[in-house]
């Protein structure tokens, strides 16, 4: 009789969590850790070889786990993404492979709301301009019309997505005195209304979303990415928000045609933008590079200590818990 393979599970990027003895606790000591020991993503055709020999794997949201992967990984149990967003994993071919997936959310939820709030107030505020001003030393003095922005109190935020980090969005705008409203995506297979927190009920209202795209002074997004919500803000959408009205994304990149967004700032028609995603990431549409009014961050949203210790360690524990022939408590499925 032959003694079962130790078990192997590939963590494809550096974490905020030393994954050996994390792993090791769980899985015990015979359980072996292939680390990618680094802050760049794994390349593909390591990604692809290192897949065949593992029984689960610690993804990150730049690795694509596809029916490509999936052919080369017989033994695969688990893809356990560090991410609360799943477009990188093809869940169907998973589910057929009978491969389970999870994802950590919740942990993340008030750093990424954090930093929506914070890219709606540096824009709001236009604190790059300012910014620049002081240290190209043209802040000669204090002036009554100098670079005025919006006043949060009293302007409507606009949420697409309502999810866990959208209602979070929605605590922190009444708590500045915004007016708060909802949508989702029209005319396509939208998921069913979100249930929305006792807290909220009142306070919020749903807009259609041309709706919403037509009051809203800033719009924040925090839907996932799927077929129906890809460049859910196409330029014809964009088209419809409110004149010199502000967009905020740290969800996905790809819910917003970068182009046209580009081109609607650049025509004046939208007043700015806050940006920690991007359509082609990392690539940044060379356009906005320049713009004084668009304030762009690498993909921060939930990086704070907290939440990336905590995103490692319920990742690295929901693939131990498939292994060990538990439920996972963060299971994600095809819709
Ligand atoms: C980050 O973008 C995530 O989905 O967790």
């Amino acid at each position: 009789m032959t003694a079962p393979a130790a078990l192997c599970v590939l963590v494809t990027r550096r974490l905020s969590v030393d994954p050996l003895p994390f792993l090791r606790a769980r899985l015990g000591e015979g359980c072996g850790v292939e680390l990618h020991d680094s802050d760049d993503p794994m390349p593909r055709a390591d990604l692809l070889a290192r897949a065949a020999s593992a029984d689960a794997i610690v993804a990150t949201l730049s690795d694509r786990i596809d029916e490509e992967l999936l052919a080369r990984a017989p033994r695969l149990r688990v893809v356990a993404n560090h991410a609360v967003g799943v477009d990188n994993i093809d869940l169907r071919a998973c589910r057929a492979r009978g491969v389970r997936a999870t994802n950590t959310p919740d942990v993340l939820t008030d750093a990424t709301a954090d930093m929506a709030f914070a890219l709606l107030l540096a824009v709001a505020r236009r604190l790059r301009e300012g910014e620049r001003m002081i240290r190209e030393g043209r802040f000669t003095g204090w002036a009554p019309t100098m670079l005025l922005g919006l006043e949060l109190r009293g302007a409507l935020l606009g949420i697409f997505g309502f999810g866990r980090i959208g209602q979070a969005v929605a605590r922190r705008a009444l708590g500045f005195g915004m007016r708060v409203a909802w949508s989702r995506r029209e005319g396509t297979s939208a998921p069913s209304a979100p249930r929305i927190p006792a807290d909220l009920q009142t306070k919020v209202s749903e807009l259609s979303f041309d709706e919403m795209l037509a009051q809203a002074d800033a719009i924040s997004l925090h839907a996932p990415l799927n077929a129906s919500t890809r460049h859910a803000f196409s330029a014809a959408h964009l088209a419809r928000m409110k004149r010199g009205a502000l967009l905020i994304n740290t969800a996905r990149g790809p819910l917003v045609d970068e182009a046209a967004l580009a081109a609607a700032l650049a025509s004046g028609h939208l007043g700015g933008a806050g940006l920690d995603v991007f359509e082609h990431e990392p690539k940044v549409h060379p356009a906005l590079i320049p713009r004084d009014d668009v304030v762009l961050v690498p993909h921060l949203g939930s990086a704070t200590v907290a939440a990336r210790r905590a995103m490692a360690e319920t990742a690295m524990a929901e693939a131990a818990r498939v292994l060990l022939g538990q439920e996972p408590l963060h299971p994600v499925a095809p819709r």
